[in-house]
């Protein structure tokens, strides 16, 4: 009995002191002015267009502390694309929203790390910048990409009343004929045929595909240096998720940005990733160019996830998933996240979570 309420009031000192670390952080973030030192930050790599740091990411719920992102780390080459892949919920998307600050406090709150982003005015840490500073980057500098492109655009509105807004946000002293022939010269740049008429259709008058074009074109229109896209083909068939991945390939290079892809599909990545970083649980498993990911992965995750991607050419009976599932995220082990799926599991595995390894025999 007695130690059962010595739980119990463990448990509420424990949820009193999270409550107030969200508290805290909540007030840092909202205060009125920030002084430039407490963001101002130096680049590891001056070659790097972001840095992320050992992020932390939580959401404080009443049945305890969900550690959506927990000790991230992994860098954005300028000109680079970098793929994050994992299964659903693995925290993919609370990195990339860390990045663009869209966490919904103040249950969400960034705890711990540093995400330092090269800027034209030198390089500045996002976790730390005011808001408006963020608002001034944000579809501006840093552009993101989301996967239902029917919720990020408005219905009343049509496309070319939308993409003029976007350009006129950015370029106030052009006037409304200039804004309006970007505006066509953008969708153009997005491979859509007949430009004219779909400047003034209405988002439910495209197709799935157009509408994802007009949303790249969109995102594109102010020349950002960073594109974060979460998924941007998952909502799509096949040949135009090849299409739209061929895209954003190809304007990449024109405007010579970097790419932050996101997504659950190795084979996505594939064709377009320089680097790939696998997460799983809010961690980092395994991370490398994409050559040494697919040629010689080294984490049983990996491989897990690489061969539960059909092969071409292969025949198969049925294709291969990992068995099990992510444990509940709240309350994690001490140890691997991975060790109850895992077919090379062992003893030491029950041991302290390990750190990341570096492999000398990684291909090059
Ligand atoms: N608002 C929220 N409150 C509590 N938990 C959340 C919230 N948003 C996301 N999570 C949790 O954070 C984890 C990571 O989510 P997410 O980044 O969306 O995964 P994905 O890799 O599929 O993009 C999941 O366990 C999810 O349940
Ligand atoms: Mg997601």
């Amino acid at each position: 009995m007695g130690d059962k309420n010595s739980i119990k009031s463990k448990g509420k000192m424990e949820q009193r002191k999270n409550i107030a670390l969200m508290k805290s952080l909540d007030k840092a973030k909202n205060r009125k002015k920030i002084p430039k030192s407490e963001y101002v930050t130096e680049m590891k790599n001056k070659d790097n267009i972001l840095e992320i740091d050992n992020l932390a990411t939580y959401f404080f719920t009443d049945s305890g502390v969900v550690k959506a992102v927990n000790g991230v780390s992994f860098d954005i080459p300028r000109g680079k694309t970098v793929a994050v892949v994992g299964e659903s919920g693995c925290g993919k998307s609370i990195t990339s929203m860390s990045i663009m600050r869209l966490i919904q406090g103040p249950s969400g709150q960034i705890v711990d790390g540093q995400i330092r982003y090269n800027s034209e005015e030198g390089p500045i840490n996002l976790v730390n910048v005011p808001i408006s500073k963020m608002q001034e980057l944000r579809g501006n500098k840093i552009s993101m990409i989301f996967q239902e492109p029917m919720t990020s655009l408005n219905p009343v509105f049509t496309v070319g009343d939308q993409i003029d807004e976007a350009i006129q946000l950015h370029n106030p002293k052009l006037t409304a004929k200039q804004i309006k022939t970007r505006s066509i010269e953008m969708l153009e740049l997005v491979g859509i045929a007949r430009p004219e008429g779909i400047y003034d259709a209405y988002p439910h008058e495209l197709s799935g595909g157009m509408r994802q074009r007009v949303m790249i074109g969109m995102a594109l229109s102010c020349e950002p240096e960073l594109i974060i896209a979460d998924e941007p083909t998952t909502a799509l068939d096949v040949t135009i998720q090849a299409q739209i991945l061929e895209l954003l390939r190809e304007i990449k290079d024109k405007v010579n940005a970097s790419i932050l892809l996101i997504t659950h599909d190795l084979g996505v990545v594939a064709e377009m990733a320089d680097y790939v970083v696998v997460m799983y649980a809010g961690r980092i498993i395994e991370k490398g160019t994409a050559i040494d990911i697919y040629k010689n992965p080294q984490h049983p995750y990996t491989i897990g996830l690489l061969n539960s991607k059909p092969a071409v050419g292969k025949v198969v009976d049925k294709l291969y998933s990992i068995p099990g599932q992510v444990p509940n995220p709240i309350n994690m082990p001490s140890h691997c996240y991975f060790k109850d799926r895992c077919e090379k599991s062992f003893e030491p595995c029950g041991a302290i979570y390990f750190k990341l390894r570096i492999f000398a025999n990684t291909f090059r």
